[in-house]
């Protein structure tokens, strides 16, 4: 088979890659977005749907918008009943669910449902599958999101996935004028690394595999 890249070299990639929480403000040229995003387009997914959309986002007072709509939310969920006494714990999370806003770049990752005829007809028969698995389409898109912060960092450039934002996410994709089918799936924010973290520890494979006789 033909050698396209040093073996070793794509598993540090992968195993290097950390997410990214505090930014500089250097610009990021489109032709660099351009390439990661066409990474990300390259996932696979499920009969080549391609149930994904990109928004990106640079513009300083849209992106602040979007964090200050997920800080809202934060402040309305403390006003309920049930959080009473769950306060200092709820708001641990209000830097981890915001940073984004202070990225250079801030890419809204957009699914669609989508499903195959053998899907809909099983659906429609009334099975009902006796767990939450997640949809094909909800993988798919993960796949190009796992593309895009791997080709990102191949780039120098650090990324975080994050699904805290979507406590808003009718306010952001409102702000964004998503409109339906589409989805916001998740907040990727994107920029030049202003810290370098230690790798996160990992379960052994012992711990996560099985190996069957
Ligand atoms: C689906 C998903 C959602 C995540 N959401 C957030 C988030 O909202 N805020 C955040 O700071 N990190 C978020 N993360 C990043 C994880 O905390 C991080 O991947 C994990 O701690 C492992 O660290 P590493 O990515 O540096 O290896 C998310 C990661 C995934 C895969």
């Amino acid at each position: 088979m033909e050698k396209i890249i040093d073996k070793e070299s794509f598993f540090e990639i992968i195993a290097k890659r950390r997410s990214i929480r505090v930014f500089s403000n250097d610009p990021v040229p489109k032709a660099d977005l351009e390439r990661i995003l066409a990474a990300a387009t390259f996932a696979p997914s499920g009969t080549n749907s391609q149930p994904w959309h990109f928004v990106v986002v640079k513009t300083e007072s849209i992106r602040k918008k979007m964090a200050a709509a997920v800080e809202a939310k934060m402040d309305e969920i403390l006003t309920w009943p049930e959080t009473a006494d769950k306060v200092r714990r709820i708001n641990a999370y209000r830097r981890s669910f915001t940073f984004f806003g202070d990225a250079p770049v801030v890419i809204a990752v957009l699914g669609k449902d989508h499903q195959t005829i053998v899907r809909k007809t099983i659906e429609s028969h009334g099975v009902v599958q006796s767990r939450n698995r997640p949809s094909s389409a909800h993988l798919s898109v993960a796949a190009a999101i796992q593309n895009l912060l791997l080709f990102a960092s191949v780039l120098g450039y650090g990324t975080c996935w994050m699904t805290g934002p979507l406590i808003a996410a009718q306010e952001i994709e409102e702000i964004l004028g998503v409109e339906e089918p589409w989805y916001l799936s998740s907040v990727v924010p994107l920029g030049r690394p202003a810290e370098h973290p230690v790798i996160r520890s990992r379960k052994g494979l012992d711990k996560v595999v099985t190996w069957m006789p």
